[in-house]
């Protein structure tokens, strides 16, 4: 069978990023530009900077995508881009230049939705994934459960009512003053701390379902930092490293628990969250105790990239089903 070269284009946040992927398998290039030395200096991403840069940024990172593969634009099959969820001016960058771009190549354009295309990333790079299984895509803006019964095949069994799991990670980090990206501030300083030492609650833990709620953490550990700093015994790297616990713990027991419900084969995990290292050991600790396999991506491939938007339209592809040039872009999710 000939070949399938996808190119994809993602735009929804703050990195502007082009790939090219072959059989929804080989990433021939993956090129990220990313913006948070703009977006750190206001704590947090600015959408219309965001929109501006990715203006700017989008050309120039589709044709570093195709020198990096050694290919021609006429080379590519089909034209994949993000088109929700996200910043809605963000995902009308990427949209509009990847309608152009397959219109003058006269090549079908793919719409991917993102949270599928970081689910995705597994698949990249992990091969032998058995199904059923339950995936934990944790990102900026999403923490939801996911069943799979194979791959492309999702059901929804519970996600957060209110923060996102990177979001009350960015929020607190801000707080803390520990600055932006906050997932891996709150990393770093976790490692120095010691979880324990202040109570923050586990929200959530004792109920019998799937949902998640983190903006009452974050209230707490916001209240808690004020009131060790009155004491005059505020530190922070305690303080993260019992936040990261609390929220960490959650996570994986929520997972382990819907593991064992809908009696799955494998565990994987995606999104941005999925790169941090304290929810990662403490997934693969609880899903040995199940003898459960835990798959996730590459530092790389968790945060935003468009490997994954590429990867993810290859099944799209094959299926015919293709995008009109009048498709939209959405900010929030239509389903998943
Ligand atoms: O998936 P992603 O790159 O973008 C969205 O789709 O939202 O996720 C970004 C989120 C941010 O909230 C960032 O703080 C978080 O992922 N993140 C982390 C780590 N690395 C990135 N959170 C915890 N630990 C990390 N090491
Ligand atoms: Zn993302």
């Amino acid at each position: 069978m000939k070949d399938v070269l996808i190119l994809g284009i993602e735009t929804s946040c703050d990195e502007t990023a082009a790939a090219i992927v072959k059989n929804g398998r080989e990433i021939l290039s993956n090129i990220i530009n990313s913006q948070v030395n703009i977006h750190s200096q206001f704590g947090g991403v600015v959408p219309e900077v965001a929109s501006r840069k990715h203006i700017e940024n989008v050309g120039p990172v589709v044709d570093a995508a195709f020198r990096e593969a050694g290919l021609e634009y006429r080379d590519i099959d089909a034209v994949a881009v993000t088109n929700r969820p996200g910043l809605i001016g963000a995902l009308l960058v990427g949209l509009s230049f990847a309608k152009a771009f397959a219109y003058g190549l006269n090549r079908p354009l793919v719409a991917v939705n993102h949270l599928e295309g970081h689910i995705y990333a597994n698949f990249l790079e992990h091969s032998g994934i058995e199904f059923p299984a339950i995936c934990l895509v944790v990102s900026g803006g999403h923490t939801s459960l996911v069943y799979m019964s194979s791959i492309g095949e999702y059901e929804l069994i519970g996600q957060t009512r209110d923060d996102a799991a990177g979001e009350a990670f960015d929020k607190v980090a801000r707080f803390l003053g520990l600055g932006y990206p906050g997932g891996p501030a709150i990393q770093k300083a976790a490692e120095k701390g010691k979880p324990g030492r202040v109570v923050l609650p586990r929200v959530f833990l004792d109920r019998n379902d799937f949902e998640f709620s983190f903006s009452g953490l974050k209230t707490a550990s916001m209240n808690e930092w004020n009131k060790l700093k009155r004491k005059g015994i505020a530190n922070v790297n305690d303080l993260a490293a019992e936040f990261q616990a609390a929220l960490v713990e959650v996570l994986v027991e929520k997972t382990i628990q819907a593991a064992k419900k809908y009696k799955v084969r494998s565990i994987l995990m995606a999104g941005g969250v999925a790169a941090n290292r304290e929810l990662r050991n403490l997934m693969k600790n609880r899903s040995q105790e199940l003898g459960l396999p835990v798959y996730y991506p590459s530092l790389q491939l968790c945060t935003d990239n468009a490997a994954m938007i590429a990867g993810n339209a290859h099944i799209s592809y094959v299926k015919g089903d293709f995008a009109p040039l009048h498709i939209n872009a959405y900010p929030g999710l239509l389903s998943l």
